[in-house]
């Protein structure tokens, strides 16, 4: 059986159906004084579950996702990603999983100003060995899921903030990961354009993928099933969504 979402001790377990398990991972910054940025943290995510992560400025989202995320490496303690532990791989090791389990969808964006939306999407596939064509055509298909079939030669800057937002998740869900990590995914965008996004990853949620993001607005953590509330780079509580919100129409 698997653990329970709130299962939090230390004798988590790194269950098959667990998509991230942590066991009290640490992470401290040497910066002069150290910095805890986050001071003990066990969770489990299971496959398929939809979970936002709250807290205020500085109390360790980013970190925690970054650790998830293959993009950081923790102090102390164990972080398994879909079974595999990554706290202990190399680094070259870890960026393959990086590579093949995680899709990360930055605040920023972060695409490339020079490639069209179909080449930032194929981007992630270069790394895998995908063939060009097989690269071009799989892009072109996931840009179409995501609404943007009409847009897939345009560049960042011909583009809206939503629809950049729109390629950058197509581009996180282009290698099928794991685990579809978002930090801060609506930050950048106007509350209907929000809106939008939610209701992309309420179709990916609906289709079983798992998704983990970090949000600072309270009626967009409402759409996940769980709330991970972070305090001090500890979790404070874990709060479970009796009916998370829905997106009424999912209009491109
Ligand atoms: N590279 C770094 N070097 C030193 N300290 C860092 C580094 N990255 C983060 N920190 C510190 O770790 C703590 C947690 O940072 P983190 O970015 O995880 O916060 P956050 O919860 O994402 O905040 P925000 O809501 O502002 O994005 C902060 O006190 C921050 O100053
Ligand atoms: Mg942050």
């Amino acid at each position: 059986m698997a653990a329970s979402h709130s299962d939090a001790g230390p004798e988590t377990t790194t269950d098959s159906e667990d998509a991230v398990s942590l066991r009290d991972v640490r992470k401290t910054y040497y910066l002069g004084e150290p910095v805890h940025a986050l001071d003990g943290v066990s969770l489990s995510i299971h496959r398929g579950s939809y979970t936002a992560v709250m807290g205020p400025s500085g109390s360790g989202k980013s970190t925690l996702l970054n650790l998830i995320g293959c993009l950081d490496t923790a102090s102390e303690g164990q972080v398994f990603v879909n079974g595999k532990e990554v706290s202990a791989l190399s680094e070259r090791d870890r960026t393959r999983v990086r590579g093949d389990e995680i899709g990360f969808v930055f605040q920023t964006f972060n695409l490339m100003p020079k490639l069209t939306a179909a080449e930032n999407v194929a981007l992630p596939l270069v790394f895998q060995g995908v063939s060009r064509s097989k690269r071009k055509s799989h892009a072109e298909s996931v840009l179409d899921e995501v609404g943007l079939g009409d847009r897939t030669g345009h560049r960042p800057n011909e583009l809206s903030g939503g629809q950049r937002q729109r390629v950058a998740i197509a581009r996180a869900l282009v290698t099928d990961p794991a685990i579809i990590l978002a930090d801060e995914p609506t930050g950048n965008l106007d509350s209907e354009t929000g809106r939008q996004i939610m209701g992309l990853f309420q179709r990916l949620h609906d289709e079983g993928n798992t998704i983990l993001m970090v949000t600072h607005e309270r009626h967009i953590a409402e759409h996940a099933e769980r709330v991970i509330h972070v305090l001090d780079g500890t979790i404070e509580r874990i709060e479970e969504i009796e009916s998370p919100r829905r997106v009424e129409i999912e209009a491109f």
